[in-house]
């Protein structure tokens, strides 16, 4: 090897080892100016295409912040959450961020993120805890407002009936924050009208071969369904296919009205097999990395942010199908 190639080599291997310390690799996040921000995230999993989207919108939104993002995915489980949350506080990140697969279980791990002194954010869901200095702040939808709307909806639609109007719900997976307030906000928008019965009501646990199998259920021991309440719009896909193989109509024959606005689904309202969608964004990124700024710089930040979120009729869905991002 010649001297100069051999001195090029070297060079280039320095290079490489600054750069790594530079990342906060290697622990020592938290360290030293003109340090990277580090997050560490832990993502529920992959069940949905609003998952899909939200992870998306995170990882652009960490490249484009110049955020080093330590990216978990869990899987559906509580017990991976756990570990990478640990892994993180291991790794020293300088913020970590989880989107909580359910609400209840947290204050262990949370306690040692908070004296191990890293800021916690809550993205998406939110967790039971009592203690409230156990997270900086929650970044997401309401859903319980959600599931307001999608009952606001079912009285509007049947305000003119008389007779009873039966229901059955997929919900998503059980213990989680959407589960719980997609029901309780749907349950209070229709309490005052008995007319509305849930007959049937069952976890889906988010994805559409659940929402599928869970529906084929119903189908077989509901003698009359009139609507279809779905607490995601994965769900309701699959729920459509078994309403169909099923020889029915979706949308006319079973009216269904669901949460998320995703594409697929707007597809679908387009073919009139919706009947009514309720909007939960998943493009949290952006906002995510400036709060972790905002965190790490020690600036206040609100405890809560909501996301602003619409609905969709089928008209409105199939106008806005061809720049819909997600
Ligand atoms: O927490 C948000 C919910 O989780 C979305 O409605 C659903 O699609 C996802 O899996």
């Amino acid at each position: 090897m010649s001297k100069r190639v051999a001195s090029v080599l070297v060079a280039g291997a320095m290079v490489a080892v600054l750069a790594a310390c530079g990342s906060g690799g290697g622990g020592s996040a938290g360290q030293g100016s003109g340090h990277k921000l580090v997050v560490g995230f832990s993502q529920v999993g992959a069940e949905s295409g609003w998952r899909t989207a939200n992870t998306k919108s995170i990882q652009e939104a960490a490249k484009k912040a110049g955020v080093e993002l330590k990216f978990s995915d869990a899987q559906q489980k509580q017990e991976n959450q756990i570990k990478a949350i640990r892994s993180f506080i291991q790794q020293k990140v300088d913020v970590i961020a989880f989107s909580p697969v359910v609400e209840s279980g947290w204050d262990t791990v949370l306690k040692e993120a908070k004296d191990a002194h890293i800021p916690v954010i809550l993205t998406d869901r939110a967790v039971d805890s009592k203690d409230e200095s156990l997270y900086v702040s929650f970044l997401g939808s309401d859903f319980v407002e959600e599931g307001k709307k999608a009952g606001d909806w079912l009285v509007k639609e049947y305000a003119a009936a008389s007779g009873d109007v039966n229901v059955v719900q997929l919900e998503g997976t059980t213990g989680s924050a959407p589960a719980n307030d997609r029901k309780a906000g749907f349950a209070d928008a229709v309490k005052g009208e008995p007319k509305f019965k849930v007959v049937a009501s069952q976890t889906g646990d988010f994805t559409r071969a659940k929402g599928k199998e869970v529906m084929q259920a119903f189908l077989k021991s509901q003698s009359k369904i009139d609507v279809l309440y779905a607490h995601n719009d994965d769900m309701a896909l699959g729920a459509i296919q078994a309403i169909e193989e099923a020889g029915k109509k979706p949308g006319t024959d079973i009216k269904i009205v669901s949460v998320d606005g995703v594409k697929d689904a707007f597809t679908a309202m387009s073919q009139g097999k919706i009947n009514f969608d309720v909007e939960c964004n998943p493009l949290l990124g952006d906002q995510l990395m400036d709060l972790a700024k905002k965190v790490k710089a020690g600036e206040q930040v609100p405890r809560r942010i909501k996301t602003e979120e619409g609905t969709f009729t089928p008209e409105q869905a199939t106008a806005a199908l061809p720049n819909r991002q997600y």
